[in-house]
């Protein structure tokens, strides 16, 4: 299996809990590496941007309003296979469906608070990828 990049957000609600230094720790544990690394706060016109791809749903205005409620962290992660091995750390999108040992599980509010997000693919992952970081900050 060859190397992958993903895309991964640790949102609002787990930063503001100071649980970001414990999710990092679970990212390293797991063997990824963490090729790109910023915290940022997200204007509501920036989290409708990435977004973009959900704004027909009944919830854009909800998810887009708390991306946009407090600082994050945004990385992209490197891994054998790494798209579906940080969804699977993740764990289920609502976090009381969530398995456990996953960070939704052990870092998750409620669905619109679920502490991390992920790429789903090959394609969005350029595409977030793209959205927040250059390829200078990628260099390893
Ligand atoms: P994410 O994109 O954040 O990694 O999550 P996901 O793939 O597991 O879920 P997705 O379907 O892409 O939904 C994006 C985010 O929107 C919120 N959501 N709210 N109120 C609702 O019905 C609802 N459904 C989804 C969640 O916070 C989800 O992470
Ligand atoms: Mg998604």
């Amino acid at each position: 299996m060859t190397q992958e990049r993903t895309f991964a957000i640790i949102k609002p609600n787990a930063f503001i809990d100071h649980n970001a230094g414990k999710i990092l720790a679970r990212i390293y544990a797991e063997g990824f590496t963490v090729v790109g690394i910023k915290k940022l706060y997200m204007s509501k016109v920036e989290a409708e941007g990435f977004y973009a791809v959900h704004k027909e749903r009944p919830f854009f205005g909800e998810l887009t309003d708390f991306m946009s409620s407090g600082p994050c962290i945004v990385m992209v992660l490197e891994a054998e296979g790494a798209i579906k091995k940080w969804r699977d750390l993740m764990g289920a999108t609502n976090p009381a469906d969530a398995a456990e040992g996953t960070l939704r599980r052990d870092f998750g509010a409620n669905l619109g608070e679920n502490a991390t997000h992920g790429s789903d693919a090959p394609e969005t992952a350029a595409f977030e990828i793209g959205y927040f970081f250059s390829g200078l900050e990628l260099l390893m």
